[in-house]
């Protein structure tokens, strides 16, 4: 009896060994353990046998037993060490999958001139300011002294959007809107930057774009001059271009400023290049504000970043800036 014990015990083990899922497990140990299982059977078998031989074969039965109990918890043991290995291995966000290949991204071109254009000017002491890119009648034009009439309104190029009087409401055809804003918002002395996108019906071709960024200064204070306005554009360049870039200003017309002027930076090769408009704000844009002009005086300007990004970084074509092709926008 006991040597066929054994033969089951072994043949249990080997089985227990190769089992892989607890439903198997279970069944194993009904088959090995259990009230039918061939232990305990001879278990109830003992009591036939005269009382010596009962107790080496009963300490026998009882070790074999011990034996498979033992097997069936190192097969459970072993069942959820593996199910343990396989949750780890799901859950698992391999973070070296793509080293080496993995690239870094970086800030468009555009955003890192936005970004260097606003510490230059937050460096000189300007604050940040913005407006919406939806903007009405009143923004875009009549405040900056571009009444109904005026020929400057069919120059720039104005998306309309079909909503209220017709030409009600339009999308900025330029950052000098926030000049107003700001001017309705805020008392004298004004100090600021407004960088933002801007939108004209131009066809996109190698120097234009749709839609644009530019970036609009406003200074109000008192005893403001000419001089300070071609000082700030001076100090400006030097800051953003490196120290032998020089600017010029040229007279120029823009009805929200009285003198205007266009300035210009200068070229390597001792030519030179259009940059922006600028001037003193005009008296009739002060008092649309609520500012009296014999107080308090101001300069604006007003440039587009795109453009800038490509005088910089001599581009071919400002259509470069908006095609999304990686190739090109990972070189910078
Ligand atoms: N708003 C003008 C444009 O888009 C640029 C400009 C010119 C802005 C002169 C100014 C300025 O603030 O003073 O063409």
């Amino acid at each position: 009896m006991i040597e066929t014990l054994r033969q089951t015990a072994v043949e249990a083990k080997a089985r227990l060994a190769e089992v892989e899922d607890l439903d198997e497990l279970a069944e194993l140990d009904v088959e090995f353990l259990g009230k039918k299982s061939a232990v305990t059977l001879a278990k109830r078998q003992l009591g036939s046998l005269d009382p010596d031989e009962r107790r080496t074969a009963g300490r026998e039965v009882n070790e074999i037993r011990a034996e498979i109990e033992t097997a069936v918890e190192s097969a459970r043991e072993r069942l959820a060490q593996a199910a343990r290995v396989l949750r780890i291995e799901a859950e698992r966000l391999d973070l070296t999958e793509f080293r080496g290949k993995a690239r870094r991204g970086s800030l468009h071109l555009v955003t890192q001139s936005r970004d260097r254009l606003e510490d230059v000017f937050v460096g000189m002491g300007f604050t940040v300011a913005e407006g919406p890119e939806v903007e009405s009648a009143w923004y875009n034009f009549e405040a900056l002294n571009i009444p109904e009439w005026h020929p400057a309104r069919g120059s720039f190029d104005t998306i309309f959007v079909d909503l209220g009087e017709p030409e009600e409401v339009m999308l900025r055809s330029h950052t000098s809107p926030v000049q107003i804003r700001t001017m309705e918002n805020q008392k004298p002395p004004i100090y600021i930057v407004a960088p933002g996108r801007t939108f004209r019906t131009d066809t996109a071709d190698a120097t234009h774009l749709p839609a644009f960024n530019q970036i609009e200064g406003l200074v109000v204070d008192r005893g403001i001059t000419m001089g300070d306005l071609a000082g700030t554009i001076d100090e400006f360049v030097h800051t953003f271009f490196g120290g032998d870039v020089k600017s010029r200003l040229r007279p120029s017309y823009f009805p929200f400023t009285e003198p205007s002027a266009e300035f210009d930076i200068s070229r390597a090769d001792g030519t030179w290049l259009e940059l922006g408009g600028c001037g003193m704000v005009h008296p009739n844009v002060l008092r649309n504000c609520g500012i009296d002009p014999d107080e308090w005086q101001g300069f604006a300007f007003g440039f587009g970043i795109d453009r800038l990004a490509v005088m910089r970084h001599e581009l071919d074509d400002i259509r470069e800036l908006v095609n999304n092709d990686v190739r090109f926008l990972r070189q910078f």
